[in-house]
């Protein structure tokens, strides 16, 4: 089964075409929702790492137009002289705010004109059309999927702001703790990519057979109570677990925990969405850099694990659990910002992978040791600048999504990537070590 069938439902076009529909509708709800505050918040820059939220309100709806009614619809720019503005790679983000922007009622009033005709699109195209882009709705995929990942930026740039909001207060399954800490996956070869996924990114394929050395991962995300003990160890005080350029970092930075975290006394406390609260013990630590979490590792006698060894514990499946549809995802992972945080470790044994490795999807995003580098056989569709112009020694990948992901923008192939000093996503890590 396809990961569309898998997202969609197992429909045929014309219920494809109503699923994507409704799809669109929710993650418009979406974004609207994160922007439904008053116009200070909106145009203000809350970090110079973050865009203003009303910048990427309309950069969804100009990357829409590009998409599905230009190169799709055949439709002319609505708009010709502020397509420059929405390119994100014209004005680097701490520039943005001094730029002449679409205002908030303007941008929404933009981007909802772009909506109408691309409904209008939707029905008039044939997604069985062999057009890559018109394939199985591919665009409409590409557009969802990039929405959905702003969506999740306008998020971290949220929990920046510490303004409070957001914060929903859904119920999420209790953790248990694991028997068995660590997973043996046995040497040899995988399918590490796709070729069938029907939405997948070109950086996700093509699929490749790769061979693995036998290894250990742990079976669930690092915690925040096993983080502090390295914390406590003094381990953000000992060069011997950091990388040169991640101590030359700590140092610069004077970092001493995770992003948003305070030490009163003995205890830590957090600050989320503009609510402080004591420091979970029993959740997935987030807001560490990649250089925190190979420290950790080192500290632990570990290491991080490589993207292979990231999907290999996976199982070969579009979901650690299997095929099935996002309807069934509260019992298997966090996902789509049900509640505004990780679940405790051990929170979901029905998602665990054929080998037993759980909360791979969801939760945090997971730092792995590896820079995001083409796969062999890569080619670049439909454009440079969503994965080819990050290839190289600059970026590490990240794997799984983590609580804000909404489910049709993850699954197990899916490809994240960000600077190793990167703190206010949603990321964490898990451990893995080598067989003797
Ligand atoms: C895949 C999350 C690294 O947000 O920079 C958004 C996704 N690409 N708009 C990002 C993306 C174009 C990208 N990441
Ligand atoms: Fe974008």
């Amino acid at each position: 089964m396809t990961d569309l069938d898998a997202v969609l439902g197992n429909a045929g076009p014309t219920g494809l075409k109503e699923r994507i529909a409704a799809e669109l509708a929710a993650v418009r709800e979406r974004s609207l929702t994160y922007t439904d505050a008053d116009d200070d918040m909106l145009v203000r820059q809350h970090s110079p790492l973050m865009s203003p939220l009303v910048w990427d309100l309309a950069h969804v709806g100009n990357y829409e137009e590009l998409w599905v009614l230009r190169e799709v619809g055949g439709i002319e720019p609505l708009r010709p002289e502020i397509d420059h503005l929405y390119d994100a790679f014209k004005y680097p983000r701490k520039d943005r705010p001094s730029l002449p922007l679409l205002g908030p009622a303007e941008a929404r009033k933009y981007i909802s004109g772009v909506r109408g005709r691309v409904l209008d699109v939707l029905d008039r195209v044939d997604l069985t059309d062999p057009d890559p882009l018109r394939a199985g709705g591919y665009v409409f995929g590409l557009v969802l999927q990039h929405e959905h990942q702003h969506d999740e930026t306008m998020l971290a740039t949220l929990q920046l702001s510490r303004r409070p909001g957001l914060v929903r207060d859904g119920e999420l399954p209790p953790g248990r703790p694991a028997a068995e800490p660590e997973v043996h996956i046995p040497a040899g070869v995988f399918t590490m990519g796709t070729d069938t996924v029907a939405w997948a990114y070109d950086n996700e394929r093509p699929a490749h057979r790769m061979y693995l050395p036998g290894y250990w991962i742990d079976r669930h995300p690092v915690t925040n109570g096993a983080y502090l003990e390295f914390v406590e160890d003094g381990g953000y005080r000992d060069p011997r677990w950091w990388l040169p350029q991640g101590w030359e970092w700590v140092e610069r930075n004077g970092v001493e925990a995770p992003l948003f975290w305070t030490r009163d006394g003995d205890t830590w406390w957090r600050i989320r969405f503009g609510r402080e609260e004591p420091v979970p013990p029993d959740e997935p630590v987030q807001h560490v850099s990649w250089y925190e979490a190979d420290a950790y590792a080192r500290w632990a006698g570990k290491r991080l694990p490589t993207e292979a060894e990231w999907e290999k514990a996976c199982g070969g499946r579009t979901y650690p659990w299997g095929e099935a549809d996002p309807g069934h995802l509260a019992r298997w992972a966090n996902l789509g910002h049900r509640a505004a945080r990780p679940a405790p470790a051990g929170a979901y044994p029905d998602g665990a992978s054929p080998y037993g490795v759980e909360q791979l999807i969801g939760d945090v995003w997971e730092w792995t040791d590896s820079w995001f580098q083409p796969y062999p056989g890569y080619r670049c569709f439909p454009y440079e600048e969503y994965s080819k112009v990050f290839f190289g020694e600059t970026y590490r990948v990240l794997r799984g999504g983590s609580w804000a992901t909404h489910p049709c923008a993850v699954r197990t192939t899916f490809r994240n990537w960000d600077y190793p000093i990167r703190r206010q996503i949603f990321a964490g890590f898990r451990c893995a070590r080598s067989e003797e």
